[in-house]
């Protein structure tokens, strides 16, 4: 995998305009997630068509765009819209956004996303921390890497550390939120009642289709990561749920709330 003059390019653009001091902390927003940036002061914005080796396009008419600025007294950089495997068939599709962090001191970084629940304990409209994942969808990012860096641990991907303080801070702001494996489908189609009951079977509490290449990666570079997933519907079958685009990005919307309090709390104390 050649690389990593890209990670240097890309982080030379972010330099160039005025993104020079430290990162506290990396976000990367999933599915209607987009107004947790609505507190942050004075942010940098810069869309990801000019920072070389990011993901090109948009979903449903949004560009993509990294952000910084401070927020919740921490220099935060964010990324408000990921791009994901079914957008082109490419798991390191997020390969330079998350390389290039380690030009900023490898923050924490804190994935974010929407997922459907296979336990009826996660209600929709919750927040559940991910513990674990399961790589169902197959293609790896790390396919075509070189040297023993590539051979990444995976135990405690989801970092121990990062995990107690986001408990805590759900605690601190009143935030329900649960904990489960996720597992990665490759979408853009959702599952069968089916695929959700083999998928409960193996051992997942929660489905969605990003993240997954992108802890992989992360870890690939160094950084600790968190994985919080929206709750935004039950699995297909699963007490009836039939997901579907509309009620994903609907009652994501709705429970930003929650998690804007949740970011608020484990800003603050980091
Ligand atoms: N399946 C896959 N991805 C999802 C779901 C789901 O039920 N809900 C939100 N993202």
């Amino acid at each position: 995998m050649a690389a990593d003059a890209l990670f240097d390019q890309a982080a030379s653009v972010l330099i160039d305009r005025g993104i020079d001091g430290g990162i506290d902390c990396a976000i990367v927003l999933g599915t209607g997630l987009g107004r947790i940036i609505d507190d942050m002061v004075e942010p940098i914005s810069i869309p990801f068509e000019e920072i070389p080796g990011f993901p090109k396009g948009a979903v449903s008419g949004h560009a993509k765009r990294l952000s910084y600025g401070v927020l919740h007294g921490k220099r935060v950089l964010v990324f408000e819209g990921r791009a994901h495997f079914y957008e082109t068939g490419d798991p390191a599709i997020m390969r330079v956004p998350l390389g290039m962090l380690a030009a900023f001191g490898s923050p924490p970084l804190v994935l974010t996303n929407a997922a459907g629940s296979l336990r009826p304990d996660l209600r929709p409209g919750s927040l559940a921390l991910i513990t674990d994942h399961i790589n169902y969808n197959g293609p790896n990012p790390l396919v075509g890497d070189t040297g023993d860096g590539r051979f990444v641990p995976m135990v405690d991907a989801y970092d121990p550390h990062l995990r107690a303080r986001l408990k805590k801070a759900a605690a601190a702001s009143g935030a329900n939120m649960g904990e489960g494996v996720y597992m990665w489908f490759s979408g853009p189609s959702f599952e069968t009642p089916a695929e959700i009951k083999m998928a409960k079977t193996l051992g997942a509490d929660l489905v969605g289709m990003s993240t997954v290449p992108e802890v992989i990666l992360a870890r690939r570079y160094g950084l600790r990561v968190a994985g919080l997933s929206i709750v935004t519907n039950m699995g297909a079958g699963i007490l009836g749920g039939a997901p579907s685009h509309g009620e994903t990005r609907d009652v994501a919307a709705t429970a930003t709330t929650a998690l804007r309090r949740v970011l608020r709390a484990f800003l603050s104390e980091l």
